[in-house]
């Protein structure tokens, strides 16, 4: 049954099989925690979704360039007002880079405060002869390898919600309370990263901006006004998996009487549960939240389409992302067909570029890993193949952190496989950290700068 057979509402996903989903144990356990998150506070407004729908939208048409990073995996043990700053931190250099070097706004949308769900390629994890239920992120068991530790617990959702309600509340405060004024663009280059090659590249950046603040203060301009230099908008996002969960925080608005989940600004369709007949499908089509769809290997021309129109039936700019993760080695073969399609159809989805989950594979001593190469070739290859079909690159997806972790091969801190063990703290994917981030963030404003005019002034 397509998910577009019934009439919409917040619960019709129940109609439709739930792909990666945990076993919950007790299934009343469960429903009298949906409860209690159904009647707390919404995380964030509909009116601030609707306003990332209009960044989105100048997205769309080649106007600006969209950021999103974050984390694979938030912890629940890893939540201190430091971890948030530094990633934050990293983020907004990164798009200080862009900005600058490219001159295209950057719309920045952290994979933070609810990013907890993780789908799994196999539902049972074996370790030494013991099959336990794989870990499924902190929103619904623990990563530790015990049978206690793997149940799904319903108490979670709650935990996690909480836990989002304190993220958003630091990062509300870091984003309009001083930490993001423009001022302070030096402040954001940590220690460790400050003494790398690319910590150096970002100084001299930084001494730019405050030259030129430093002189429209002497021209008399008064800094104190512009807000738009003194705060940032910064949105949320996370991949909407744990259907119960995202149920609970979708409320009506009273001003325009749509749907929003507002659990997060952004929510986006993994590659595992993107199924047209499927519950996530069936639950996002009917919130009015800007969404995300991750674009894997294995989709073809029709199912785009299909899904598309299902996502995005009024062809709204902003409203869908396509989020391409092919991996380095077929993005050049795989992608071109799907973008060459919805170019010729006169769609507004805008395209990024995740060139994180296609690159992942297990390093000889046994953790997962990807080379900073092969997420760079990818990228640059999604750059080369818009700039040949016209179409523009609206975006990076990444996982990152500020920490100085060692998760990722190669980058400017050129780390090999005998550095991974130093400091591995990603409870799932690997992370580039603070300065394979930064190195990233310059290739692509090289990249971006070739297409320094807007779209619709460039011949296609
Ligand atoms: C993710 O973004 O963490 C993820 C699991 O991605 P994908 O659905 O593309 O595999
Ligand atoms: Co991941």
């Amino acid at each position: 049954m397509e998910t577009t057979s019934l009439e919409w509402t917040p619960r019709s996903w129940r109609n439709f099989p739930v792909a990666q989903s945990p076993t919950w144990p007790d299934l009343e356990h469960l429903e009298r925690v949906e409860h209690q998150l159904a009647n707390k506070p919404p995380l964030v407004f509909a009116g601030e979704a609707r306003r990332l729908q209009e960044h989105l939208a100048l997205v769309a048409s080649g106007k600006a360039f969209l950021l999103q990073a974050g984390d694979c995996a938030e912890s629940f043990e890893e939540s201190s007002a430091d971890t948030i700053r530094d990633k934050l931190k990293v983020i907004l250099q990164m798009a200080v880079a862009l900005t600058y070097a490219a001159g295209v706004p950057v719309i920045k949308v952290g994979r933070i405060a609810g990013q907890f769900a993780k789908p799994r390629s196999d539902g049972f994890e074996e370790r030494d002869g013991v099959r336990l239920e794989a870990f499924r992120g902190h929103i619904v068991n623990s990563d530790e390898f015990t049978a206690e530790a793997r149940r799904p617990d319903p108490e979670r959702l709650l935990a996690a919600y909480h836990q989002s309600v304190s993220t958003l509340n630091l990062l509300r405060a870091f984003t309009t309370g001083g930490f993001a004024d423009l001022s302070r663009v030096h402040a954001w280059n940590q220690e460790f990263v400050a003494n790398s090659l690319e910590g150096k590249r970002y100084e001299v950046i930084a001494d730019e901006i405050e030259r030129a603040l430093q002189f429209m203060k002497a021209c008399g301009i008064d800094m104190h006004d512009d807000s738009a230099l003194q705060s940032v908008d910064f949105y949320t996002s996370h991949e909407a998996l744990i259907l119960p969960y995202e149920q609970a925080l979708t409320r009506q608005d009273s001003l325009t009487g749509d749907w929003y989940d507002c659990s997060a600004h952004l929510l986006w369709i993994g590659d595992r549960t993107r199924q047209l007949d499927g519950a996530h499908v069936n639950f996002l089509r009917g919130v009015s939240n800007p969404l995300g769809l991750k674009v894997g290997p294995t989709m073809g021309v029709d199912e785009l389409r299909r899904l598309v129109d299902v996502l995005n039936p009024d062809n709204r700019p902003g409203r869908l992302t396509l989020i391409a993760r092919m991996g380095h080695e077929r993005v050049s073969e795989l992608l071109p067909p799907l973008v060459e399609a919805l170019r010729d159809d006169g769609r507004h989805e805008l395209w990024a570029c995740d060139p994180m989950h296609g690159n992942t594979f297990v390093a000889s001593g046994g953790q997962k890993t990807r080379r900073f190469d092969d997420v760079l070739s990818e990228t640059s290859q999604f750059f080369l193949l818009h700039q040949a079909l016209g179409t523009w690159p609206g975006g990076l997806h990444v996982e990152l952190t500020g920490d100085d972790v060692t998760e990722c091969l190669g980058g400017g801190s050129r780390l090999d496989e005998a550095d991974l063990s130093h400091n591995y703290t990603s409870i799932c994917d690997p992370r580039l950290n603070a300065t394979q981030s930064l190195d990233l963030a310059f290739h692509v404003a090289e990249y971006l700068q070739r297409y320094s005019t807007p779209i619709g002034e460039r011949s296609l």
